[in-house]
């Protein structure tokens, strides 16, 4: 999580040993990551400004643009820069798109996550990360990535993304709870089972290169039946919820955390992940390597 200020590491308190940081003390992370061995990073900015349209989140100095190219001119190609294409973290609402009344104007928000995204590729993101879950937005950014130049540009396509509770220490921590309402209208629903079809199949139509289920534990069965419908490699994200619960567990000494997190680990990969993004890899990291 990378936010505006200066001298700013700053703990998420629902998410212990997660952190907020300036991009003057970025590299103290970053150097960190590299010594364990961890090269891949995916990045969510935290800025300053919120207005209703989210301007922030496209302006070419916007936060997670001027991280994405800090990165570059410091390390290089040594990191697989992974960008989180999405309205909330800088809508002053909460929201993942542009309002239209009280909804989500699905079609207008489109045009937005396009900019978003042709940003982030300009600052050399190397693989574009959508989490607003509206409709056809897919397609949308593959014509805008294609029409200027970043074919090789792929979307890591956060598909099947379910209306979750699990989500709740990371709205802390980018501060993007909405202010009325809730994703409802654009996130899935966790009480139907199949209506994952239609999401992998649009994405993939549209031209998506990963497909994300998210969250992961709660979902392993969607995790299993998505991986045997779609060759497209699958990306399981391990979210904060169930980050937090593990390291909340593990502070009270009620669970062994190594244990417990591995297993989780293998739990996922078991179902058919490829992927896994999770907070626990600096940690399985160091296990791995004792
Ligand atoms: C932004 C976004 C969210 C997460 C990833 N991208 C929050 C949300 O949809 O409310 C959740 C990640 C996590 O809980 O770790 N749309
Ligand atoms: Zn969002």
């Amino acid at each position: 999580f990378i936010c505006d200020g200066e001298n700013i590491k700053s703990e998420i308190e629902s998410m212990p040993e997660q952190y907020r940081y300036s991009l003057d003390r970025l590299n103290e992370e970053l150097d960190e990551l590299l010594k364990l061995g961890i090269t891949n990073v995916l990045l969510f900015g935290i800025p300053n400004h919120k207005d209703e349209i989210g301007s922030q989140a496209y302006d070419e100095n916007g936060i997670v643009q001027k991280a994405v190219k800090h990165i570059r001119k410091n390390y290089q190609d040594k990191f697989l820069i992974v960008t989180d294409v999405c309205m909330c973290e800088y809508t002053s609402h909460g929201h993942c798109g542009i309002l239209h009344n009280h909804d989500v104007d699905n079609d207008k928000t489109l045009e937005y996550i396009a900019k978003i995204a042709l940003s982030h590729a300009k600052a050399g993101a190397d693989i574009i990360a959508p989490s607003d879950m509206m409709d056809g937005r897919i397609g949308k950014i593959r014509e805008v990535l294609d029409n200027n130049n970043f074919k090789d540009i792929p979307i890591m396509a956060y598909s099947v993304k379910y209306s979750s509770a699990y989500y709740g220490p990371f709205r802390d921590a980018a501060d993007s709870a909405p202010s009325f309402g809730d994703r409802k209208t654009y996130q899935m629903d966790f009480r139907s089972y199949n209506n994952f079809y239609r999401e992998v199949e649009a994405d993939t139509e549209e031209g998506a290169d990963f497909i994300m289920v998210k969250p992961a534990m709660a979902y392993l069965d969607v995790i299993k039946s998505v991986s045997e419908v779609t060759n497209l490699p699958i990306v399981a994200y391990n979210v904060s919820g169930e980050y937090s619960m593990v390291k909340a567990a593990a502070k009270n000494n009620w669970i062994d955390e190594e244990k417990i997190v591995m297993e989780n680990m293998y739990a996922i990969k078991r179902a058919g992940a490829d992927i896994i993004i999770t907070y626990h890899a600096k940690d399985i990291s160091r296990w791995l390597s004792k």
